[in-house]
Parts: C-alpha cells; structure tokens; sequence
C-alpha cells in the first residue's frame, strides 16, 4: 500500500487565497486592514528566514506587516515596552513574538504581556485555558493546520484513537485538546512513555512533533493511520544538508494512509493559519 501524499502547500496556497479576499472585502466595506507585528530579538538565522517568510505572506495577503528586530542583548523592560506600544496600537490586530528569546528573558512573562486578543499564537495563559476549556480561543497556529488537514482528508475524526507523539506548550499540548475538541481518543506519548512503538501502532492518527529526526519508523504505522509530521529537522546530505521530518517518510509512505510529506506538509498551513489568525483577531477587535 502506498500512502496518499496530503499537499500542505496546495492547501495553505487556498487557506491564503481565501484569507486575500476576505482582506479585500474588509478594505473595501469597511476600510479595515489587519496588520500583524512580528518581533525578532537576536540573530538566530532559522528565526530570521521563518520571520522574513511571515512577512512576505502577510503582504501578499494585503495585510499590514511590521517588524521589530531588536539586538540579542535587549533587556526585558525593553522589549515589554515594544510589546505594550503594539498593545495600543489599532492599526495593529496581532503580535506574534518569535521564539525560542535568548536566555536571559523570561518567555513566560513576555508572551503573557501580549494582549491575549492580539495573541495569534494562542500562547498566552488567556487562551490556554480558554483551549482547554472549550471557548473561543486563539488557537496557536501548527495544530490549527494540522486540523485543517485532518478535517479536510477525513471529514468527521469523531471516535478516532488520536496519538500525538510530543508534549510541547506549542504543539503537543494544544493539538491534543483540538483532537479531543473534535471527538479523538487522544494519547500524548513523550520520551517517558512505556512502550511507544504499540502506543503508536493504536492509532487511528499519528502527529509526530518530537523534534527528533525520523524517529517514527513504518513499523509502528497501523496500516491505513494517517501520520501528520510536524518535525522540521536539518540534517547532513553529503556536502550539503535536508529538512526531514520527524518519521521515516518512506517507510510509514507504505504503511500508512495518508501522510504529510517535509517540507511541504505542516510548515506552510502554520503560516497560513498565522494568517488566518490575523484576520480573526481584526474582525474581532471590530465586531
Ligand atoms: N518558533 C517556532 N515555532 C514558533 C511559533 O509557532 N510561534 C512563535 N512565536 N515562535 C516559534
């Protein structure tokens, strides 16, 4: 059996498509345009190239985009005061701070500063809780992909076994809570879990966001799982080097369902969701 590929690229190009021409309604009924402000603290060159593509896509979707890059060495009092201009801007209906912060700032504390109605991550405590809880939310963009395309190839996911592998603030925890939103059976699994390989081999939907490069081989894969690969892993090619994901694309290929490949699968649908986000935030803000 050979898994059919779910096109992350294809659909964050309609995701985009469709959050353009609700902008340009927006412009033109209201002459409303959301803007997003994106802040880079430090030279960190992953954050710098996912930065620069943030913006471009936010042009393209006739948003407003602002940067701040600020030095590696910015004091916490410093980059508060930037969050709290962009706090009362109007012009501004979202704010996304890049992470991983250099060491010396409490993160924390910073994305708690965010007002949680800008906060297009949905990483503000507000918006955890509200996740858990069932209300409306901003929800932190890579599960919200991640969803999309599960709804998408599956319709309904009600009484699904849903396995995410990972327990990370920004991945694992809330994707877990969407698949439990949505009716899953959901199992978090991480570095601690006994027997992971039939922990996996339960699953009706894999999401692998461990950060480990191809750790997930096809042998754990129930035939017919779909695998959803959230891992963005740069790892030695000869001279050079590759992005790979966090399973073993050609084994689980043969196993399983459907699986999303890297690149192309998860990465673009986190920004399209950023996007979407966005938007959400500035017809909100306007009612
Ligand atoms: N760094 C890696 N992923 C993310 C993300 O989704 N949001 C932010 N703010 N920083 C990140």
């Amino acid at each position: 059996m050979s898994a059919q590929v779910i096109d992350g690229k294809a659909f964050a190009a309609k995701v985009r498509g469709h959050v353009a021409e609700h902008v340009a309604r927006l412009k033109e009924e209201n002459d409303l345009t959301p803007g997003l402000a994106v802040v880079l603290v430090g030279e960190d060159p992953a954050s710098q190239v996912y930065v620069r593509s943030k913006g471009k896509m936010t042009v393209e979707v006739g948003m407003k985009s602002v940067e701040h890059r600020l030095e590696a060495d910015t004091s916490e009092a410093d980059l508060l005061a930037v969050i709290a201009d962009l706090n009362a801007d109007p012009t501004i209906h979202g704010i996304l701070v890049q992470l991983p912060l250099p060491g010396h700032l409490n993160e924390d504390l910073v994305i708690n500063s965010i007002d949680p109605a800008k906060d297009v991550d949905g990483f503000h405590i507000s918006n955890v809780g509200l996740l858990g809880t069932g209300q409306k939310s901003m929800v932190p963009c890579t599960p919200l992909g991640c969803l999309m395309m599960l709804r998408d190839h599956h319709g309904s996911l009600s009484g699904m076994d849903a396995v995410v592998i990972g327990r990370s603030n920004i991945v694992g925890k809330p994707m877990a809570q969407l698949l439990l939103g949505d009716s899953c059976t959901v199992t978090i699994a991480h570095s601690r879990t006994k027997d992971l390989p039939d922990v996996v081999r339960r699953a009706d939907i894999v999401v692998a966001a461990v950060g480990r490069p191809e750790m997930v081989p096809g042998d754990w894969i129930k035939p017919g799982a779909t695998v959803i690969d959230v891992g963005i892993n740069r790892v030695p090619n000869g001279e050079k080097t590759k992005l790979v994901g966090d399973v073993d694309y050609a084994s689980c290929a043969e196993v399983a369902g459907a699986i999303t490949p890297v690149p192309g699968g998860v990465g673009p649908m986190t920004i399209a969701c950023l996007l979407a986000n966005t938007l959400t935030a500035c017809c909100r803000a306007n009612g």
